[in-house]
């Protein structure tokens, strides 16, 4: 393997076009993207993550219905100008801080919901031959340092794929891409299987890949290549299998906890323990569970 440190990874991407369809009515005229966590929405965790990585170029692919993601990340004349006339200064901050200066956004429409593969090599245009980390805004991460950045560490030592694992409980691996992998000499884990979301009998492991990669521009000669696998969709991980027989691909077990955000009880749990960590609400919101806990 070679040590590789002139690719940066600058660019995420970020498949935003989904329909949400596990949380409506909510998702139904707004993006399951913008469903907050106490104050935030989870694509700009999503996008903090990415940032706190390094990352310059945020890629969005979108669908219908997403305009308020665009709009989240865009300038806010008419409420900075309210603010602004109100002295809300701290208020103003916020809004105009989401993005750093130094951070592009691009936005390239998804037509159709062919499914992750495909939501991945719509960004091709916009990736070129570049490295490049792909972030699923509803697995939310809380670590420190972000999960993000834990992989680019790794990747500017093995200048290869890495995916983010997570070991799951084996009647989940139907909810999840799933990897077998061997311990290499160096320590890192190596991939040697992938499966989209396996049945728990036959499930090769329950290791589960968690909504973070880090991928090489090869991934997208096979993104092409690629037929409709599980659920009728292109599958972002036959892609990884058809990569791994060119190259090496690792598995990075994430440091910290994940939130699958999207299911009901990972978004309640994600909640409730942001909201217990918020300055603004931890001591009250503490206060009101123990009461409910009588
Ligand atoms: C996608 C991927 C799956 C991965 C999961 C992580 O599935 O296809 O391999 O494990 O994200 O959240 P989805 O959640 O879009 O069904």
């Amino acid at each position: 393997m070679t040590n590789n440190t002139n690719f940066k990874i600058k660019k995420a991407i970020f498949p935003v076009a989904g329909m949400g369809t596990r949380f409506l009515p909510a998702t139904k005229a707004s993006p399951k993207e913008m469903l907050p966590i106490v104050d935030k929405p989870l694509i700009q965790y999503a996008v903090e993550e990415a940032v706190a990585a390094g990352i310059t170029e945020l890629v969005f692919i979108t669908g219908r219905n997403k305009r308020s993601i665009e709009d989240h990340f865009d300038k806010a004349y008419e409420l900075e100008t309210e603010l602004e006339i109100r002295n809300k200064h701290k208020l103003l901050q916020l809004t105009q801080d989401i993005i750093p200066p130094n951070v592009s956004c691009l936005y390239i429409r998804q037509p159709e919901a062919l499914g992750l593969g495909h939501a991945v090599l719509c960004a091709q245009p916009a990736v070129g031959d570049e490295p490049f980390a792909v972030i699923l805004a509803d697995d939310l991460m809380d670590s420190e340092p972000g999960a993000l950045m834990q992989m680019v560490k790794l990747y500017e030592q093995q200048a290869t794929s890495i995916l983010g694992v997570e070991d799951v409980p084996r009647e989940a691996t139907g909810s999840y891409g799933i990897v077998e992998t061997r311990l290499a000499d160096d320590g890192v884990q190596r991939v040697c299987s992938i499966v989209e979301k396996p049945h728990p009998d036959v499930a090769p492991s329950t290791l589960a890949v968690v909504g973070r990669y880090i991928l090489t521009p090869r991934i997208f000669d096979k993104l092409k290549k690629v037929q409709p696998g599980a659920g009728g969709e292109i599958q972002l991980t036959d892609g990884i299998a058809a990569l791994m027989k060119d190259e090496c691909v690792l598995a990075m077990p994430l440091a910290g906890t994940r939130y699958d955000c999207g299911s009901k009880l990972g978004y309640l749990k994600a909640t409730v323990n942001f909201g217990l960590k918020h300055p603004e609400t931890r001591q009250a919101f503490s206060k009101h569970l123990a009461e409910i806990e009588l």
